[in-house]
């Protein structure tokens, strides 16, 4: 059993998680997060029953299960966590919280967020003069904003709704005069593009009538840039050493790697994918929009005219590393799929966040954990030796390996230096009927 300390001092620094038993992995996070068997029973099934993925999209035909692993080590303003990560890819829990151990050896991740404020867009066309639409909509601000408001319902009860307008003027497009308004939502701890966009279809025919335009679009903007997120954190260059290289010397290599990411876009895409690895995988475990998250995020790292890269990076006034993250974070802790996949409570609870916010802040945190993990690996030993060892046991299974066989199947071709698909089927064969 483990070590029960775990627990009474709350510390996520769970050492040599991965060389446990799946079922210890299993009462470590039940007790940490207090899970009920209903928790467990959903961890073992996914979640979600045939009848409910039925109700949930258009023509089902079944569900389609990823594993669900915990990151460990994290230290985000002053509190510990169990990361709840839904991936497919190997090595990205692992190299999540290594990275956090590095972050934690330096303190931790300072994090915070704006309040949770979306941004709604009504196209306005057929425009005769844009001076005096803007003005007409200035002036109803307010009535606006109010009728906004008469659908808001949860989210008012909560402290939020509609709360500002704001108008754009784009001059002589090929569509003529166009005028985009902008609502300014607070979606509390939703994620709130429902409610946005009912408000949004709610205020249309006002404008439309106030105006004399005519509406077209009306819908969220998922380049949410009013409701941000920011991780910061440092590492001692002492923790970053290598077998082949001093810490310091690992730093100029990041410090190097950074500056590429930063100025080329080809670099950036997959810099930025790495981090998005993290924070994807956080946003899948606790049923959060990713897509939106991921389309705000590139839409946010090009906002200068030129794609460049979500985090920055530094050498700190003792020499040691320090990276910070800032991205738009649109994510709930209430509604949408987080209502209906009970491991989307689960890992909610796993997490113990109390706010959409807090979320946002783990996630920007995993993110940068994340681009720290992968930017360490790069300008050491390459990511292939890490990749490699799931890969190998992913390819053991394909080849039909039984669950028993596969670990040491994929150390044989590791050893070997042969890992490929027809060696994990020489060796599964083999094993069925040794000479
Ligand atoms: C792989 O999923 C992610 C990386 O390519 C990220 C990066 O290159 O920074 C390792």
């Amino acid at each position: 059993m483990y070590d029960s300390s775990i627990m009474r001092e709350r510390r996520s620094t769970i050492s040599g998680l991965y060389k446990r038993p799946l079922s210890e992995r299993q009462a470590i996070t039940r007790d940490w997060a207090d899970l009920t068997d209903k928790d467990l029973r959903a961890l073992e099934e996914g979640g979600l029953a045939l009848h409910e993925a039925d109700l949930m999209i258009e023509n089902v035909i079944g569900r389609y299960a990823l594993p669900f692993g915990v990151a460990t080590n994290f230290l985000i303003n002053d509190t510990d966590y169990l990361i709840p990560m839904v991936i497919e890819e190997p090595s990205v829990v692992a190299a999540c919280s290594y990275a956090a151990k590095l972050f934690r050896a330096g303190g931790g991740f300072q994090a915070s967020s704006d309040e949770s404020l979306m941004t709604g867009q009504i196209q306005l066309l057929d425009v005769e003069d844009r001076s005096r639409v803007v003005q007409t909509i200035e002036r109803h601000k307010a009535e606006i904003i109010d009728k906004a408001n008469e659908t808001a319902g949860s989210i008012k009860a909560r402290g939020g709704g509609a709360v500002d307008l704001q108008t754009r003027v784009f001059k002589n497009t090929s569509i003529g005069e166009m005028i985009v308004v902008h609502l300014l939502y607070d979606a509390r701890d939703a994620m709130g593009a429902n409610a946005v966009n009912t408000a949004l279809e709610q205020v249309s025919p006002f404008i439309e009538k106030i105006t004399g335009g005519r509406v077209n679009l009306r819908i969220l903007s998922n380049l949410s840039d009013k409701r941000m997120a920011w991780a910061e954190g440092s590492i001692p260059a002492s923790a970053l050493g290598h077998e082949c290289a001093s810490g310091p010397e690992v730093i100029d290599s990041i410090l190097e790697a950074a500056v590429f990411a930063e100025l080329d876009p080809y670099r950036a895409a997959t810099h930025n994918k790495g981090i998005m690895n993290g924070v994807d995988a956080l946003l899948i475990a606790t049923g959060n929009d990713w897509r939106a998250v991921e389309a705000g995020a590139h839409a946010y790292a090009a906002r200068a005219g030129r794609y460049t890269s979500l985090s920055r990076w530094w050498k700190d006034e003792h020499g040691d590393l320090r990276g910070r993250i800032e991205l738009p974070l649109a994510v709930g802790i209430v509604g949408g799929a987080t209502r209906v996949q009970r491991l989307a409570q689960t890992a909610l609870k796993i997490l113990g966040v109390q706010s959409a916010r807090q979320l946002a802040e783990v996630a920007a945190a995993v993110g940068l954990a994340q681009n720290l993990a992968a930017m360490r690996a790069l300008a050491t030993d390459g990511i292939q030796s890490g990749h490699m060892r799931m890969h190998a046991r992913q390819l053991a299974i394909a080849a039909g390996a039984p669950t028993e066989d596969v670990v040491a199947i994929a150390q044989q071709m590791k050893a070997e230096g042969k890992i490929r698909l027809e060696r994990a089927r020489e060796l599964v064969n083999q094993r069925k009927s040794p000479s």
